[in-house]
């Protein structure tokens, strides 16, 4: 079928799930281990964010004695533990939904549905929550070099599911991934934080009206 576009790609972390509020319970407690003042706000700015890379936002107001590579290594690993910790206890329950209806939806039309996160935990969560073997591809921090903003990861995901970036749409909570979505030539549409910054083509009060969207783009 000629159509505008073939493809799905979702970001994980705070759009198919959210897990977005463990990373912040994750990373609240290493920064208060550390003494270190962190927020909603400081927050927002790791969405979409390698787990170094949001180590590095956090420790930029760390006022003491400078850390070492080792050091940091340790303190990421710590959150990545906790962090596991809250994701063993998810389930299906975990799942919304009106999520899953939105997806089946997207399915019956023939499109292709793929993940593009920067996390490596994405494969832990999607089997938690019973989205394991659910989508057509899966590109997540495993098989990047770069994180978003970069477009590595959505790159990715439309070279797994043989789709041509144009022809792909992308879903995401952060900036930086919409970023990402542009920078790598595809449709973008922003839910949560991502939205109510302005950005994306498109924005989503819910994760249901994703149907309406593609719907509106000929899908
Ligand atoms: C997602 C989240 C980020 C997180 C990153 C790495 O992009 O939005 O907040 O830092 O994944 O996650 P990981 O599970 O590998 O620590
Ligand atoms: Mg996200």
């Amino acid at each position: 079928m000629n159509r505008p576009y073939d493809a799905v790609v979702f970001d994980l972390d705070g759009v198919i799930c959210h897990t977005d509020k463990y990373h912040y319970l994750g990373w609240k407690s290493v920064a208060d281990d550390l003494g270190i003042p962190f927020d909603e706000t400081v927050n927002n700015r790791l969405r979409g964010v390698s787990r170094m890379e949001s180590l590095e936002i956090i420790l930029e107001k760390y006022e003491g004695e400078p850390l070492s590579d080792a050091r940091k290594d340790e303190i990421a690993t710590i959150k990545n533990v906790r962090y596991r910790v809250m994701l063993g206890d998810m389930s299906p329950a975990d799942l919304d939904p009106s999520v899953r209806a939105t997806l089946d939806d997207l399915r019956g039309r023939g499109l292709k549905l793929a993940i593009g996160s920067s996390s490596k935990n994405a494969k832990f969560i999607l089997e938690r929550i019973g989205l394991g073997g659910y989508f057509d591809e899966i590109s997540d921090g495993t098989n990047i070099s770069r994180s978003k903003p970069d477009p590595e990861v959505f790159l990715k995901a439309a070279q797994f599911l043989g789709v041509e970036p144009a022809k792909c749409v992308v879903i995401e909570d952060a900036v930086a991934g919409i970023e990402a979505g542009v920078a790598a030539g595809m449709y973008t549409v922003a839910i949560g934080d991502a939205a109510d910054q302005g950005a994306g083509d498109a924005k989503l009060g819910t994760f249901a009206d994703l149907s309406q969207v593609m719907t509106d783009l000929g899908c």
